[in-house]
């Protein structure tokens, strides 16, 4: 793909190249993000952040990466803040934004939205999550982050995963099978309630692709062997009512009991988060916060480096991030 100007709407737009180019500027951005040094580059560029749904990271860090490019940040959160509440178009909102940023980020409650508002806006829009279909910059700092944390440079061909919770649901977990997708022989172990399965059409595309696809409801026994475990939300906004999401909150738990039982010592936990800590859910136990294989927020810190990335591959600057850069002259130091 030639990410110039570019919307980037869905996983199905990436090969294994583009993905490896991406990561290659994503790790470019490592100086950056840790505050090491600075850049202008997009100094004078303006995004427009638009998140019609709740989100704390997707919309912070996309925020942070464009900041810590040079450029500046406009925003509306919520449907009830904008004009959508007052019947104002998709159509119209595009054009109107398009004309006040360089680039636009985008979530919005509905399948389809994004792409939708794209075709009428003026500059490249980034998907941010639409609906229960996909999320493709999580899916992309979701990959970065198993190479890394399983230290594998090339093609992560015969990976084991464990994906687990709302598979139906969770568009994070559709834009990562469909990347996973692209490479060789994935071993994938689908545990979810049977209601809240992986939709049938991924799971096509990934039998047509050759991968080997495990569905069960039985978490202990699906966890064994794998590389990595990916832990998801029951998400329940996608529900028609709580109780309706109550039924299968807490059905999959993992703590420090069960990894230790079940899992190898070296599998990596994932989550995109938020993690639902609340007693009646907690999927991922707060009791593993300091074992070394949980991935959760090294994973949100490399979606800095990601939305960087995707920014400057974008608005074509990611070759000249050094020509700009500086030393920071603040205090940068993190303690963990
Ligand atoms: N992973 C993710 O999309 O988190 P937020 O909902 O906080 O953006």
């Amino acid at each position: 793909m030639n990410f110039l100007g570019t919307h980037i709407l869905s996983i199905d737009q990436f090969d294994t190249q583009d993905v490896e180019a991406l990561f290659a500027v994503a790790d470019q951005m490592q100086p950056y993000a840790q505050r090491k040094l600075k850049t202008r580059v997009l100094e004078g560029a303006i995004l427009g952040s638009l998140f019609f749904e709740p989100s704390t990271r997707t919309r912070i860090s996309f925020g942070c990466a464009f900041n810590l490019l040079g450029g500046q940040v406009r925003e509306t959160t919520e449907i009830k803040a904008s004009a959508l509440a007052k019947g104002e178009s998709l159509y119209d909102t595009a054009r109107v934004i398009s004309g006040y940023s360089d680039i636009i980020a985008m979530r919005h409650p509905m399948a389809g939205s994004v792409e939708e508002f794209s075709k009428a806006s003026r500059v490249p829009v980034i998907n941010a999550g639409d609906g229960a279909a996909e999320h493709p910059s999580q899916a992309l700092l979701d990959l970065y982050t198993i190479k890394k944390e399983l230290n594998i440079s090339g093609e992560i061909d015969g990976l084991n995963i464990a994906l687990v919770g709302d598979l139906k649901n969770g568009r994070t977990v559709h834009s990562l099978c469909k990347l996973l997708k692209l490479y060789k022989n994935i071993s994938f172990t689908l545990i979810s309630p049977i209601e809240l399965k992986m939709p049938e059409e991924i799971i096509e595309e990934l039998r047509k692709a050759g991968h080997q696809i495990n569905e069960t409801e039985d978490m202990q026994t699906g966890l064994h062997d794998k590389h990595t475990i990916y832990l998801t939300r029951i998400q329940e906004e996608r529900f028609s009512s709580q109780q309706e999401a109550n039924i299968y909150r807490g059905r999959f738990r993992l703590n420090q009991s069960t990894y230790t039982t079940h899992c190898q010592p070296n599998t990596v936990i994932m989550h995109p988060l938020p993690r639902d800590s609340r007693a009646e859910a907690n999927e991922l136990d707060n009791d593993l916060n300091q074992h070394p294989n949980l991935a959760i927020f090294r994973q949100a810190d490399n979606g800095v480096l990601i939305r960087m990335a995707l920014f400057a591959l974008t608005l074509g600057v990611e070759k000249e991030l050094h020509n700009t850069s500086s030393d920071v002259n603040w205090y940068t130091d993190r303690r963990f």
